[in-house]
C-alpha cells in the first residue's frame, strides 16, 4: 500500500488518526481467529496510544485558553478512561472471556471522543481552529512527535500507558457475577 503523505494541518492529522483507528475497529468486528485479534489489537493500541501523546503533549495545551475547560478536562478524562482499556487489551487474550467485550467497550468510548472532538461548531477542533491557533506550525510538530514515539514502541515495545488525570488505581478483582446464596 503507498503510504499516504502524513497532513501538516494539526487537524486534517488528528482527523486522519481517527479514520484510521475507525477502519481498524471495523476490522476487529469482522476479525476471526485468535491471532489476527491479537494483532489488530496490538495495531489498535499502538495508534490510540500515539494519537494520545501528540494531543496530550502537543494539541490539547495549545488549547488551553481557546477551548472551554470542561470540555478539555472531559477530554483527558476520556483519554484515560481509554488507557484502562487499553491496558487490559494487552495484558490479556483473545481466547479470554471478556476480551471482545473490551474491545467493543473501548470503540464506543472512541467513537464518543471523536465525536467530542469533531463537533461542528463546538467540537474541541472547532473552538481550537475559532480561536487562531497555528495549525501548520502544531502539526508539524505533532507529525514530528509521531515518528519518534513510534520509533520507540518499535525498539522497545509498547510501555504502560500514563495516566494523566486518573490518580486513583486501586481496584479490587471480583468474580464477575457473585454467586448468590
Ligand atoms: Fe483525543
Amino acid at each position: 500500500m503507498p503510504k499516504t503523505k502524513t497532513p501538516t494541518d494539526a487537524i486534517a492529522l488528528l482527523k486522519a488518526d481517527h479514520r484510521k483507528v475507525e477502519e481498524l475497529f471495523e476490522k476487529f468486528q469482522s476479525a476471526k481467529g485468535s491471532e489476527r485479534k491479537a494483532a489488530l489489537a496490538k495495531q489498535i493500541c499502538t495508534e490510540l496510544m500515539i494519537h494520545a501523546t501528540i494531543e496530550e503533549e502537543i494539541f490539547y495545551p495549545a488549547c488551553k485558553d481557546a477551548v472551554e475547560e470542561d470540555q478539555m478536562n472531559q477530554a483527558y478524562v476520556e483519554h484515560d478512561g481509554a488507557k484502562v482499556m487499553i491496558a487490559e487489551l494487552l495484558g490479556s487474550s483473545p481466547d479470554q472471556q471478556f476480551y471482545d467485550a473490551k474491545m467493543t467497550v473501548l470503540s464506543e468510548e472512541i467513537k464518543h471522543h471523536v465525536k467530542e472532538e469533531e463537533r461542528r461548531g463546538e467540537g474541541v477542533f472547532a473552538q481550537a481552529r475559532e480561536a487562531g491557533l497555528d495549525m501548520e506550525a502544531l502539526g508539524e510538530r505533532m507529525a514530528a512527535r509521531k515518528e519518534q514515539v513510534l520509533e520507540q514502541f518499535k525498539t522497545s515495545g509498547l510501555p504502560a500507558p500514563k495516566t494523566r488525570a486518573f490518580t486513583g488505581h486501586m481496584l479490587d478483582q471480583s468474580k464477575p457475577v457473585e454467586a448468590q446464596a
